[in-house]
């Protein structure tokens, strides 16, 4: 009997080898002159997403085994069971729920017992009364002055998530204030951030889910002192300019952050699923409570169609079963998303997050090593500047690269008539690269060209380049919280598939276990025990460098 808990194992995946080498060779010039229904068939809609498969490497029967592969290893199971509030995260014994985060004020999700709807209502009208007195002027610095600058101070999923919905949607930002964001322990980061900020007119929102993250709370602290001696006041001013997003209320207030400046969060909510929790409070300074829960309500819409759809129509399933198809059965290992949209500089980056953190696992749920791959490395930035840069070794490299194209119908933002002119030259690169990767040229097309021979074979393009064509109107809050949910829910697909627990992270777990042992070594010249010779040399060198 297959051990269903293998994916590997059962008889749906020996189905898709097997389907696999009968497609070798077909390619996708051959399967749009089979199907003239292809183009604009192969489409689904999820809230304002219109989602273009026809360019895959797939028929009718490859979704269909693909589905029933979903089926044997109950996907929708789990997400039953994740939506219900159960432990799915198994190796933390906790509860996924960030579809709670985003659920209607009368929604019921327990979780041990109790409805959490309420307190997550209770925490967002919290963030609003308090992103309307800052956004208005009511609250003030200590000196009395106007907040104008907000910097967001987090790391991983405390900065990623809103730094990259800020980027998306600055054009409904605030213009009359500034935030920023820093992360990186490199002392830069903060300098470059605030150098050119009163310490008066600046708020500091300290996020960590932990608040024991040393990136983060070193930067806390070197922020503390920037704004304590920038305003030459004590303590006491503290109040007015460091709010808390966390988890951990004693840490906050060890930290000298007053409770009731914390907008709390709970250990149901990961790192890298949790902007749209307490951690979304810069953004929602940025763009006012209300855009901040259009938002929430596109992340809901899709949550409720994930939950709902069929298996045919239901669009996170198939964004994850071909990404299984690609790197199962394709041997792909890495996945491109490049979206035609500059407010969307840091969306690939979000996802590498997102993505990685989640699915970059070699040990299944019950803690056995997994025989088939599993995360891919997830890559790209915004088109069309990738174009000319990368794009050249996704056209004509020896790796296969799928890649979900994101492009949006209208510009948003106050553009002048000439610039909002620019958006339809953007969007035929946008069309024009999934045409070029899907069908190529021909040598045959190169040559009918009256390209010299010794050319035709630089310039021929295999083509067969799968690609996902995602279109909305334009956007706007609801579409950016829709395209996040479709990919949370896409790599919980993924998960549910490889059997591996996409919520929990121990990966990062070693690195920072190293850092501290090794930095006395650095700071003090410390003997630390046990350091292998390699180390210990890069170490000695560095010291003697850093004297010069
Ligand atoms: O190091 C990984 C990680 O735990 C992420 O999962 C998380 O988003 C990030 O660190 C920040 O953690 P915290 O919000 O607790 O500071």
């Amino acid at each position: 009997m297959a051990d269903r808990t293998r994916p590997n194992q059962l008889p749906e995946w020996t189905a898709l080898a097997k389907h696999r080498e009968e497609l070798d060779g077909v390619g996708l010039r051959e399967l749009f002159a089979a199907d003239p229904g292809r183009g604009g068939g192969y489409t689904l809609q999820v809230g304002d997403l219109s989602v273009d498969y026809s360019k895959q490497l797939v028929t009718d029967e490859t979704l269909r085994l693909l589905r029933e592969l979903a089926a044997a290893r109950d996907v929708f199971g789990l997400r039953d069971a994740m939506f219900r509030g159960e432990k799915i995260n198994v190796t933390e014994d906790r509860a996924v729920l960030h579809t709670a985060l985003r659920a209607p004020r009368d929604a019921v999700i327990e979780v041990d017992g109790e409805n959490v709807v309420p307190k997550v209502h209770a925490v967002l009208d919290k963030m609003s009364g308090f992103a309307d007195r800052v956004r208005s002027g009511e609250w003030t610095g200590h000196t009395g002055k106007r907040i104008k600058n907000v910097v967001n101070i987090g790391i991983g999923g405390s900065d990623l998530g809103p730094a990259m919905a800020y980027e998306a949607l600055r054009a409904f930002t605030d213009r009359s204030s500034t935030v920023r964001f820093v992360s990186n322990v490199d002392g830069a980061d903060l300098h470059e951030a605030t150098r050119d900020l009163d310490p008066a007119e600046t708020l500091f929102i300290i996020a960590s889910k932990t608040f024991t993250t040393i990136e983060t709370i070193t930067n806390a602290t070197s922020a503390r002192q920037w704004l304590l001696s920038g305003l030459g006041a004590g303590q006491e001013a503290v109040a007015k300019h460091f709010v808390a997003l966390s988890t951990n209320a004693e840490k906050v207030t060890e930290f000298g952050i007053d409770p009731d400046n914390m907008f709390e969060f709970w250990d149901w909510v990961g790192g890298r699923y949790s902007y749209d929790s307490a951690i979304g409070l810069s953004l929602m300074i940025a763009v006012g409570p209300d855009r901040f829960r259009e938002m929430l309500d596109g992340f809901h819409t899709v949550d409720e169609h994930f939950r709902t759809a069929p298996a045919e129509s239901n669009v996170p399933l198939l964004l994850g079963l071909l990404g299984v198809w690609y790197g199962n059965f394709h041997g792909a290992q890495s996945h491109a998303v490049l979206p035609y949209s500059h407010y969307l500089s840091k969306f690939t980056a979000y996802l590498q997050q997102l993505d990685m953190e989640s699915n970059g696992k070699s040990v299944d749920r019950q803690g056995m090593p997994v025989a088939w791959q599993t995360g891919p490395v997830v890559w790209g930035t915004p088109g069309t500047n990738g174009q000319h840069a990368y794009y050249q070794l996704i056209h004509q490299g020896t790796e296969l690269i799928p890649a979900d194209f994101v492009g949006f119908a209208r510009p948003v933002g106050e553009l002048s008539e000439s610039l909002k002119a620019q958006h339809d030259l953007l969007m035929a690169n946008f069309f024009a690269q999934t045409q070029a990767l899907a069908f190529g040229k021909t040598a045959d097309e190169v040559r009918a060209e009256g390209v010299a021979q010794e050319l035709v074979p630089h310039k021929t393009f295999r083509g067969d380049h799968p690609t996902t064509t995602i279109l909305a109107p334009e956007l706007t809050p609801s579409v950016l919280g829709q395209l996040v949910a479709l990919y949370e829910h896409k790599v919980f697909v993924q998960g549910a598939i490889w059997n591996i627990d996409s919520f929990d992270q121990w990966g990062v777990e070693l690195g920072k276990v190293l850092a501290k042992r090794v930095e006395p070594a650095l700071t003090e010249g410390a003997d630390v025990p046990g350091l292998d010779t390699s180390t210990q040399a890069l170490v000695a060198k560095y010291r003697e460098l850093r004297k010069k």
